[in-house]
């Protein structure tokens, strides 16, 4: 009867798998603070894809990890980055049987940490990074990209991509936006992943809180993911997940296309944690978690879960 009259089901279809790949290593490295998540190499990252294609999962999303940074973040966009180099070895792996996303930013890039080139002011230069962005989606789209996901929140972000891809030919490469991003506190162990320290200048920590929203507000949100469509999203993303269901039921409301959520890394890490130590349980938190976020009105979720779900969930059916 439970089963019958669901209301919300989570299946494999509604996975996206976060992945990150690094340059110049020879052996996948663990993160102590993304329990069961990888740097992969090149190769670990294709067996990887390979295994989930097997899984079903429909869609996975890449992180590059470079050698080295600079201060424009070029190793984003040289045809031999070292994501547009696994973009080429993913789509020779699976085909078309899954949709690769590339993350599409400067931050795992540059020197500074920051989403965006800095400016002679000490602040990011919102519209010379679009500049840089436009680039990195034209290599992105030369590698094999099915999707670009632009997670810099530079305003006209979106717009500046269309146009660039579009000049190039690649105008069946669709653009997952980014729209309603959060700076967040939630995103710890992602930059452990990528090895990002945020600069504000003179050597303090600095933060993103001049380029993604105060989660003071919701509103605000809608702005921001309204605008994305009219330059050209495909799909919309909400980000973080759990403490923005708001914001999910709310753009769900406000727009038409697909919507995704990101179930962040400090979501991940916390429910790790407090599993470790038997406090809660791990699947079955999972699940609820993800459910959740599908309930408020997310289409599909992008979380580090998607490989665990996806066992459990080939396993036991839709929850
Ligand atoms: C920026 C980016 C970030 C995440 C995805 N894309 C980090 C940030 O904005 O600092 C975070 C994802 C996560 O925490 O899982 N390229």
């Amino acid at each position: 009867m439970r089963r019958l009259v669901a209301e919300t089901r989570l299946t494999v279809d509604d996975l996206v798998a976060p992945l990150f790949v690094r340059e110049g290593i020879s052996e996948p490295a663990p993160i102590e603070s993304l329990p069961g998540v990888v740097q992969h190499t090149r190769e670990s990252l294709r067996r990887e894809v390979a295994e989930l294609a097997a899984l079903g999962v429909p869609g996975v999303i890449l992180f590059g990890v470079p050698a080295d940074k600079d201060d424009q973040g070029s190793g984003a966009w040289d045809p031999d980055g070292i994501v547009q180099l696994a973009l080429g070895d993913l789509r020779a792996e699976v085909g078309g049987d899954v949709v690769l996303m590339a993350d599409l930013c400067l931050d795992e890039y540059t020197s500074h940490g920051h989403c965006g080139l800095i400016g002679s002011n000490g602040d990011v230069d919102n519209d010379a990074t679009l500049e840089l962005y436009r680039r990195v989606a034209v290599a992105q789209a030369d590698a094999g990209a099915d999707v670009c996901a632009p997670s810099g929140m530079m305003d006209g972000q979106v717009g500046a991509i269309r146009g660039a891809l579009d000049g190039a030919g690649a105008t069946d490469v669709a653009i997952l936006a980014y729209a309603a991003k959060y700076a967040s506190s939630l995103y710890g162990p992602f930059r452990d992943a990528v090895g990002v320290e945020i600069s504000g200048g003179n050597g303090v920590a600095g933060d993103r809180r001049g380029y993604q929203q105060d989660w003071h507000n919701a509103r605000e949100s809608l702005v921001e993911v309204r605008a994305d469509v009219t330059e050209g999203a495909d799909m919309v993303m909400v980000k973080p997940a759990l403490s923005y269901l708001d914001v999910i039921a709310a753009t769900r409301e406000t727009v038409d296309v697909p919507l995704a959520a990101y179930h962040v890394s400090g979501e991940y890490a916390m429910v790790h944690a407090a599993a470790q130590r038997g406090w809660v349980d791990l699947d079955a938190v999972a699940l609820e978690q993800i459910s959740a976020i599908r309930r408020a009105g997310a289409d599909f979720v992008l979380t580090y879960f998607a490989r665990h779900l996806a066992e459990l969930l080939t396993v036991g059916g839709q929850r």
